[in-house]
């Protein structure tokens, strides 16, 4: 009788642990942070390119820690695991949490992975109260996925971004395209976006069109 209780009450708390589990890998998805997975985690191998390296090494102090990490970042197809933020650290002669004190302030690091086409939804306030979160559940709903999840064909994925200098056209939205590394990565405005809109935009690039 004892043993059977036992059992039961293990039983559920696996259950409870296998649920938080779950319930912490899509918030972090959500909330564009890391947790150690077989391709991000701090033993895998990361280093820049010759040309990185040669333009981080040619970089001013000033603008070092992000510009490193931008290269990092267009170098790995739009995001950032935890091994590229050390290696960042490592070339430019910092501590690691000085890198992530970067990379987990600036929205426009990603800490995840992102799809071919990565749309970002200014969030700041003009483009609010034009309409912005109209256009990301718009954006959200056609491609079935919740903010910084990838489509399953690998295609889009939807982030925010803060301010991106369009307000007088809000709202607005940037197309990032990483998928040609740092040598030919794109990043396309589309202003006075409206909800129809932005979904006809999605599927012209999923033909491949161009729509500016
Ligand atoms: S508030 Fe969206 S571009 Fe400035």
């Amino acid at each position: 009788m004892l043993g059977r209780l036992a059992a039961t009450r293990l039983l559920e708390i696996r259950q409870a642990f296998r649920g938080a589990a779950q319930a912490s890998r899509s918030f972090s998805t959500a909330l564009n942070y890391h947790i150690d997975s077989p391709d991000n985690n701090p033993d895998m191998p990361w280093e820049f390119n010759s040309k990185n390296q040669e333009k981080v090494m040619t970089e001013s102090y000033g603008n070092l820690q992000s510009i490193s990490l931008d290269l990092a970042q267009q170098q790995h197809g739009g995001w950032l695991p935890v091994s590229a933020m050390n290696a960042v650290a490592k070339v430019i002669g910092v501590a690691p949490i000085r890198v992530y004190e970067v990379a987990t302030f600036y929205s426009m690091f990603n800490r995840t992975p992102v799809g071919k086409y990565h749309l970002l939804v200014c969030g700041t306030t003009p483009c609010m109260i034009r309409g912005s979160r109209d256009i990301e559940d718009a954006l959200l709903k056609h491609l079935g996925v919740k903010r910084n999840e990838v489509t399953k064909d690998g295609l889009f994925s939807v982030g925010e971004m803060e301010c991106m200098g369009s307000c007088v056209n809000a709202p607005m939205i940037t197309v990032a395209d990483y998928s040609n590394g740092s040598e030919g990565y794109s990043y396309n405005y589309y202003e006075d976006v409206t909800p129809k809109r932005v979904v006809e935009i999605v599927e012209l690039l999923r033909k491949g069109e161009n729509c500016q």
